[in-house]
């Protein structure tokens, strides 16, 4: 009798349902804190959180806020920028981080990026300060971080502030600091597979600056410091407790998750060494937290579309440079300004990554790849 074909399971780009398994019992005993109490906005369930992740970036001030996007606008806010300004970041990051300075009726300038990290090319940025910049946001992309010193001595130099996009990098660090820290204030996304994750929209700002931190508090619940005087025109956009409660149980496992994160990149390092791939680099001076793995292959959608045929999820993000996205037409950009971004935008590929992703799984995604360059043959 011939024995069955057996299908291999297939392996998800991302499975959050693997995380919350084994801390369901504390995340449950830490919504239980919030729901008798009564207290379903601001309040001291939010605050502890607050205290804890200010603790774990090594700042003064955390400030939760509804969504990533809504941190980033709200700190620019807090910054003054309006009408008239302009902001700098990077062209490849996720359309948020420009979005955010549109918002606010300010325009977003885009540098291009290095070929190595993927990250803002600091050589380059000098060259787009104008009389009107105000900010600059460096994206610590895919969980690592910028080469923030010489960015902060272009920063000092011409009396600009800097907004860290932490998004994708909690808990990475940059000279023994983290992430979060290295700029005048940090906007953090907690969209749920981020290295750490809400149960739905969720973010922060963290900052060592009492006044920023405090215009930003009122900013948040819709320009209150006491409610019912409304001090300037402000938001809704306040961190609810539940996350904050979730978030507060998760925190306590990021070391973890992030060390997981980090032995699975170095498994594929062995994996797909000798490939015609360039791997993602982690700089001396950096821990790289692998939020995405990342490399840069030749004949990329031909190897997406054979890794989704042996049911191993690949994903490309940022196929197409913010600059580039038909909403900005109206700045004038062409692939020709950001011509790295550009190119990497069609070489990207991001291979399965999260903590609980197993050894197996990593050693099948590796074994396909390497099938896929030698002619398609396990
Ligand atoms: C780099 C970057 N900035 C900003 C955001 C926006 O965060 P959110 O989705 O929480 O609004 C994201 C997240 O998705 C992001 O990846």
């Amino acid at each position: 009798m011939p024995s069955p074909t057996v299908t291999p399971d297939p392996i998800p780009a991302e499975d959050l349902t693997r995380q919350y398994g084994p801390i369901a019992d504390e995340i449950h005993a830490a919504i239980d804190r919030v729901l008798p109490s009564g207290k379903y906005t601001l309040g001291p369930v939010l605050e502890e959180f607050e205290r804890d992740y200010a603790r774990y970036c090594g700042v003064e001030h955390a400030i939760g806020i509804s969504s990533g996007t809504a941190a980033l606008q709200l700190a620019l806010a807090a910054m003054g920028v309006g009408p008239g300004d302009e902001v700098i970041t990077q062209a490849n990051t996720y359309v948020a981080t420009a979005f955010a300075i549109s918002y606010l009726g300010a325009k977003p300038v885009f540098v291009d990026v290095d070929p190595v990290y993927a990250n803002l090319d600091v050589s380059a940025l000098e060259g787009h300060i104008t009389p009107r910049t105000k900010v600059i946001i460096p994206v610590h992309l895919y969980g690592h971080p910028v080469d923030m010193d010489p960015l902060m001595q272009v920063a000092r130099k011409h009396r600009l502030r800097v907004l860290e996009d932490a998004s994708h990098a909690h808990g990475a660090t940059y000279k023994g600091r983290r992430a979060g820290s290295l700029g005048d204030a940090a906007a953090f996304s907690f969209y749920p597979s981020k290295v750490l994750g809400a149960y739905g929209d969720a973010g922060v700002i963290v900052t060592n600056d009492a006044d920023l931190a405090k215009r930003l508090r009122v900013l948040r619940y819709m320009g209150q410091e006491v409610k019912g005087t409304h001090l300037v025109v402000g938001y809704q956009e306040r961190l609810d407790p539940m996350q904050a409660a979730i978030l507060q149980v998760k925190l306590r496992h990021l070391e973890g998750w992030i060390e997981q994160r980090r032995g699975i990149a170095r498994r594929y390092r062995e994996l797909l060494a000798g490939l015609p791939l360039r791997l993602p680099v982690e700089s001396a001076d950096c821990r790289h937290v692998y939020y995405l793995y990342t490399p840069f292959v030749p004949r990329r959608d031909e190897l997406v579309a054979f890794l989704e045929g042996r049911g191993i999820g690949a994903q490309t993000i940022y196929r197409t440079p913010v600059p580039l996205q038909p909403c900005y037409a109206g700045l004038g950009y062409t692939a020709a300004d950001v011509p790295v971004a550009a190119r990497l935008a069609g070489e990207l590929i991001n291979l399965p990554v999260f903590p609980e992703l197993r050894d197996d799984e990593v050693q099948r995604v590796g074994e396909a790849v390497r099938a896929f360059y030698s002619g398609g043959k396990a």
